[in-house]
C-alpha cells in the first residue's frame, strides 16, 4: 500500500505553476504593490529579493491575472543570446516573426516603441534579469524610455549584489519592490495551506506551532529553503511509515523526524 506521505511529500515539490499559488499576507501585499506600480507612468520597476522568495510565481501570477486586461509578457529565464531576445522582444512588439537571417535592427525598434507611444501599452516581466549583461540592460532601458514598453525587472539579490541593486537601479528613480523570507506565521499558513489544498487534513494537522517555530528557524522563512525541509521531512515519514511504522505518529509530528531531515539537509550538524 502507497503511503500516504507520499502526496504530502509531491506537495513540496518546488514549483512556479500558477495553480500553486497560495494567497499569504506577504504575496498578497507584495501583489498589490506590484500591480499598483504597474498602473502608474513608470517605465521601470524592479523587483528583488533573495533567491526563494517567490519572485518567479509573483510574476506568473500577475501576468495570469492581468493578461485579459493588458497586454503582458512573461520572459523567464534570459535568451542565452543578445540576438534571441531581441527576437523575442521584436515579436512581442511587433506581433510578427522576424524574418531569419536578419538582424535586429534596434534603433528601428526603438523608433517602432516611440510610434507605438498612445497606441499601445505593452507590459514586460523579465525575470532573472541578473543574467543579463549592463549592454542588455541599457538597451531595455532605453526601450523603456519610448513609454509604450513598460518592464518589470526582477533581480535575485545576493550579499555582493546589494551595491547593483542599490545605487544603479534607485539612482534611475525606479520603483523597487523587495521580497523578504516570510515570518513564522506566513510560514506556518504557507504549509498548512499547501497541504489542505490537497485535502492533506490530518498532516496539516499533526504539524503543531512548535513545529512550525523549528522549520522556521532552519529555514529562516525561505520557501524555497522551507520546500526542501518538508520534502525531506515527509520523505522520511514514508519511510518509516512503510518499514517502521512503529515509529510515526500520524496525529503528531514527531520533532525528531524534523531534525532528521534538517541534518540531511545540513541544516544541522551532529
Ligand atoms: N505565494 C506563493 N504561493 C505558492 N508557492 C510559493 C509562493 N511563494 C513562494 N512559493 C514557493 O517558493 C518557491 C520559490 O519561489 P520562486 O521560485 O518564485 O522564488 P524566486 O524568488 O523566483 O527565486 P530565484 O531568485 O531563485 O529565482 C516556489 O517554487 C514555490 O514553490
Ligand atoms: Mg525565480
Amino acid at each position: 500500500m502507497k503511503s500516504r506521505y507520499e502526496a504530502a511529500k509531491n506537495v513540496f515539490i518546488d514549483s512556479i505553476e500558477i495553480d500553486d499559488y497560495i494567497e499569504l499576507d506577504s504575496s498578497v501585499t507584495a501583489y498589490k504593490q506590484l500591480q499598483h506600480s504597474i498602473e502608474k507612468p513608470l517605465k521601470m520597476i524592479l523587483l528583488f529579493g533573495k533567491p526563494g522568495t517567490g519572485k518567479s510565481i509573483l510574476l506568473n501570477r500577475i501576468s495570469e491575472k492581468l493578461k485579459h486586461q493588458k497586454e503582458i509578457y512573461y520572459f523567464d529565464t534570459p535568451s542565452v543570446t543578445e540576438k534571441e531576445f531581441f527576437y523575442k522582444l521584436f515579436k512581442v512588439l511587433t506581433k510578427q516573426d522576424m524574418p531569419r537571417n536578419t538582424e535586429v535592427n534596434f534603433s528601428a525598434l526603438v523608433n517602432f516603441c516611440k510610434n507605438l507611444r498612445g497606441k499601445r501599452e505593452i507590459i514586460i516581466l523579465l525575470d532573472e534579469a541578473q543574467m543579463y549583461g549592463p549592454q542588455m540592460m541599457e538597451r531595455i532601458r532605453l526601450l523603456s524610455d519610448s513609454r509604450s514598453v513598460k518592464f518589470v525587472v526582477s533581480l535575485h539579490k545576493t550579499e555582493d549584489e546589494d551595491l547593483i541593486a542599490k545605487e544603479h537601479f534607485q539612482s534611475r528613480i525606479w520603483e523597487v519592490i523587495e521580497l523578504k523570507n516570510a515570518a513564522q506565521a506566513d510560514l506556518a499558513s504557507y504549509i498548512h495551506k499547501k497541504l489542505l489544498k490537497k485535502n492533506l487534513f490530518e498532516i496539516a494537522n499533526s504539524i503543531k506551532e512548535k513545529d512550525m517555530k523549528m522549520i522556521h528557524k532552519f529555514t529562516k522563512g525561505n520557501y524555497r529553503e522551507c520546500n526542501k525541509l518538508l520534502f525531506t521531512i515527509f520523505e522520511i515519514c514514508e519511510y518509516y511509515d512503510e518499514n517502521e511504522p512503529t515509529k510515526i505518529n500520524y496525529t503528531h509530528l514527531p520533532q525528531r523526524i524534523i531534525e532528521m531531515a534538517a541534518l540531511k539537509l545540513g541544516y544541522i550538524h551532529v
